[in-house]
């Protein structure tokens, strides 16, 4: 972003913690809305994005759903975001998911906040909690740690404003920036397809300013800004650093996690996104040769200093999962796990022209490639390694790793 001034921008909080503790509910006073009573069976089964304007600073907030079967959500949030608030019951404890947040967010290297919560009910003992987050160090300042903690209320709104003021606190020390400038980059959160209004993504901006009309890239999806809307509904015309803006006018429902792209063209969308899709061969960017797409590309990236890109194809979801999160949590502060595309069955002639336009080495497990896409292997020098097991491919992407470091 030569010659695009920085500056402030509002921190993202993503909200985590064991199923039920409260999450939603204090989001929900925050935002003095009722999203817990209206979801179904009280559960979060998606990432929620909103922003609250305080009149100490604008903070965005992505919610997570607690439940066990929501961990890669829960990874996927501590990457976009620049604190984690640990959301801890104090009638419960902690428990198996509070562990896995602060993995994490960990993993993640972002700063821990601690809200205590339902500190109204009678059994509320935020003594205990302090105790059990020790075993895990994260500790408070009075007992020689860094973690800040807040006791706090969804029902009386005890302690919220104090939450408020500790995450901006908190965020002041991050000194967070960011340019308005320029053509949008940003991040997935949620996407579906809905009647009537086509490809609807939720999309967390990082830098430049999106605007309707603006034409986009989204995973393997491209079009053009239809209209853009904040998360109560209503419709914006432009939208910065830190907010999360739901758009309209891809041409499909891309990935949670995929990177948003705004680009001087519709053309230029069409061409990257066909590319991504394998089809790619006639397309005037092809033809260029994969250095300009590359180049393309590697705007895309997320800041840090490198990015190893993966596409894992694996012979049951579970496995292909479980190597998504344990490989994108082999991330750094200077280079970055990216699985640019994941499946279950054989690689194929696509998943070796992802990797091609992605720079991305390939992981099959349990698979195998057809031979169309041994031959494309042949030809493109694609990096292909075949494992059973999970360690193994786990070790050999460490060692990539301490490769490009060394
Ligand atoms: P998942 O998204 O399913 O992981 O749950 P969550 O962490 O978002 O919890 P949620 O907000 O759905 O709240 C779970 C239950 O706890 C609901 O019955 C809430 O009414 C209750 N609850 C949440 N916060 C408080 C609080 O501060 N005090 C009391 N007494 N109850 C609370
Ligand atoms: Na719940
Ligand atoms: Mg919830």
């Amino acid at each position: 972003d030569a010659g695009h001034e920085l500056i402030a921008r509002p921190p993202v909080v993503t909200v985590m913690g064991h199923v039920d503790h409260g999450k939603t509910s204090l989001l929900d006073h925050i935002r003095r809305t009722k999203v817990a009573a209206g979801e179904a069976g009280g559960i979060t089964q998606h990432v929620g994005a909103y922003h609250v304007e305080t009149p100490k600073g604008v903070v965005t907030f992505l919610d997570t759903p607690g439940h066990a079967a929501f961990t890669s959500m829960r990874a996927r949030g501590a990457q976009v975001t620049d604190i984690v608030v640990l959301v801890v019951a104090s009638d419960d404890g902690v428990m198996p998911q509070t562990v896995e947040a602060i993995k994490h967010a960990r993993a993640a290297e972002v700063p821990i906040v601690v809200a205590i919560t339902k500190m109204d009910k009678p059994e509320a003992d935020p003594e205990r909690i302090r105790n059990e987050l020790s075993q895990h160090n994260v500790l408070p300042e009075e007992w020689g740690g860094d973690t800040l903690f807040v006791h706090v209320s969804a029902r009386t709104g005890e302690g919220i404003d104090q939450l408020l003021d500790t995450i901006l606190l908190q965020a002041d020390m991050l000194e967070l920036k960011a340019t308005r400038e320029g053509l949008a980059a940003g991040v997935v959160v949620e996407s579906s397809m809905e009647k009537g209004r086509g490809a609807v993504a939720t999309v967390l901006i990082k830098r430049g300013t999106l605007k309707p009309g603006d034409p986009i890239i989204a995973g393997q999806e491209f079009g053009r800004v239809r209209a853009m809307f904040d998360e109560n509904g209503q419709a914006i015309s432009e939208a910065g650093p830190s907010l999360p803006v739901v758009v309209l006018g891809l041409s499909g429902a891309p990935k949670a996690g995929d990177d948003l792209l705004a680009v001087e063209s519709e053309r230029k969308a069409r061409e990257v996104a066909l590319y991504r899709q394998g089809k790619y061969r006639d397309t005037k960017l092809a033809k260029q040769g994969p250095a300009k797409l590359e180049d393309m590309l590697s705007q895309m990236g997320d800041g840090k200093a490198a990015t190893v890109q993966i596409v894992i194809k694996a012979d049951v979801q579970g496995s292909a999962e479980a190597l998504h999160d344990a490989l994108t949590d082999l991330g750094t502060d200077e280079v970055a796990v990216k699985v640019v595309g994941s499946g279950v069955g054989g690689i194929t002639e696509s998943d070796v022209t992802l990797a091609q336009a992605s720079g991305a080495r390939i992981i099959g497990f349990n698979v195998r490639a057809d031979s169309t896409a041994r031959n494309m292997i042949k030809e493109s020098g694609i990096d292909v390694r075949y494992y059973s097991i999970i360690y193994e491919a786990i070790d050999d992407v460490k060692q990539v790793l301490s490769g490009m470091l060394a």
